[in-house]
């Protein structure tokens, strides 16, 4: 087929959406022998397959009839009550399927919320790092993003505070905050208590709307959780992405949306365009999944599995980890974050890694203002321990051998 350049006709959003930079690490890591700590997704190990199977069948069987015919936009409204119950009873939000629009991924949720809320040009703070999926919503929307320091508390709040008033002295104003609360993605830092509260105080005070992604909400394995800012928050300006990605099965790509039921029924108007329904099945076996509290039970396992591959990551990076390096212990989630002395840059540190068949993802991409080229993202959820193992041992001699 001939191709002649159409990108005259390409339409703004096309034109601001960027690819994700792990999209492009993930082709790198599916070559055959390499020792990835790149990509964030869980441990194929703990998916319940078995129970899913059989879920399946009584459903084909019983059913067929509803669970193969399309869905309304909203979702099915026994797991969104379901939901809500959860919710309320788990999370302390307290909602009612009318909070609720289930998407496909929280990934999705992210994107109709950005073309509810955002208009080209619309300033939206965000954490420096954050997770590009996060970024590229906004920018899909043609929406503008600004940068705040994440610490070991999480998003620097008062930072923000200080840019917010900046901006409105000079008569500009912000549209939202785009934040990760719990063992953020990438640096496994969550957002304190007293950070979440005085996030919830700004939104009012400067009419912002807080886009609370959690998709790692769930994967505590120590410590107490932290109420959500949506639960913190009287006024309705938090649109809270939950996922079932990192605590059922990914590919089945259930997700649910909590906000104030006038702007889940815009992001339900967005949703009809854009997928008509999510995935009716799917649906379905999540519904019988949570019901029967094999999702509880799942959630409790998941963590035990993930927490011992933290505990081997940790040992791992003590054992092999020049002592200039540092990292945090995240207490959930799936990331640890390396920061190297600022001389070093981890993007040729990568690319030499991936000549030695180890991969881990660069600092750099998570941060819009193109620092943190110093720093890297490693993932001990996908990865066994031998591998876990090796690629750490073999990283520790990469970053030994520059620092000489
Ligand atoms: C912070 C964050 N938000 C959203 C997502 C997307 O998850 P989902 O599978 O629910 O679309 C991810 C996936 O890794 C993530 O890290």
């Amino acid at each position: 087929m001939s191709t002649s350049s159409l990108a005259h006709l390409y339409s703004k959003s096309a034109c601001c959406a960027v690819p994700s930079a792990i999209r492009e690490i993930n082709k790198l890591v599916d070559s055959p022998g390499m020792k990835s700590l790149a990509g964030g997704w869980p441990d194929p190990a703990v998916f319940p397959g078995q129970e899913i199977i059989r879920i399946t069948n009584e459903l084909l069987n019983d059913k067929a009839d509803r669970v193969l015919q399309y869905g309304t936009t909203e979702g099915l409204t026994e797991l969104r009550r379901e939901l809500a119950r959860l919710a309320t009873e788990r999370y302390g939000i307290v909602c009612s399927p009318d909070h609720i629009v289930i998407t496909a991924g929280s990934a999705q949720g992210m994107d109709l919320a950005c073309r509810v809320i955002i208009n080209p040009e619309d300033l939206v703070f965000v954490g420096l790092p954050t997770y590009f999926g996060g970024t590229g919503a906004v920018m899909a929307a043609c929406g503008e993003l600004l940068g705040v320091a994440v610490d070991n508390m999480g998003m620097d709040t008062q930072q923000l505070d200080d840019q917010l008033q900046r901006l409105k002295k000079s008569n500009q104003r912000a549209k939202g905050v785009y934040v990760i609360p719990n063992f953020q993605n990438p640096t496994g830092n969550t957002l304190s208590f007293e950070r979440r509260k005085h996030l919830v105080e700004l939104a009012e005070r400067y009419d912002l709307i807080i886009f609370e992604d959690d998709p790692y909400g769930d994967l505590r394995f120590e410590g107490e959780h932290l109420p959500p800012i949506i639960s913190l928050d009287t006024h309705g300006r938090v649109v809270h992405m939950r996922s079932m990605s990192k605590t059922f099965a990914p590919g089945l790509r259930v997700a649910w949306t909590i906000g104030p039921p006038e702007m889940i029924r815009k992001m339900v108007v967005a949703k009809q365009f854009v997928d008509v329904a999510t995935n009716s099945l799917a649906q379905y076996i999540l519904l019988e999944f949570i019901r029967s509290g094999l999702w509880e039970k799942r959630v409790q396992l998941n963590n035990q599995h993930y927490k011992s591959k933290r505990n081997f990551m940790l040992k791992q990076l003590a054992a092999h980890f020049p002592e200039q390096a540092q990292w945090n212990r995240p207490d959930g989630g799936f990331f640890i974050f390396v920061k190297l002395p600022k001389t070093l840059d981890t993007s040729t540190l990568l690319t030499e890694a991936i000549a030695h068949n180890v991969a881990f993802v660069a600092g750099q991409p998570f941060f819009i203002d193109g620092s943190g080229t110093h720093t890297f993202r490693l993932s001990y959820s996908q990865s066994s321990e031998s591998v876990i193992a090796a690629a750490v041992a073999e990283l520790g001699r990469l970053i030994k051998k520059k620092l000489k």
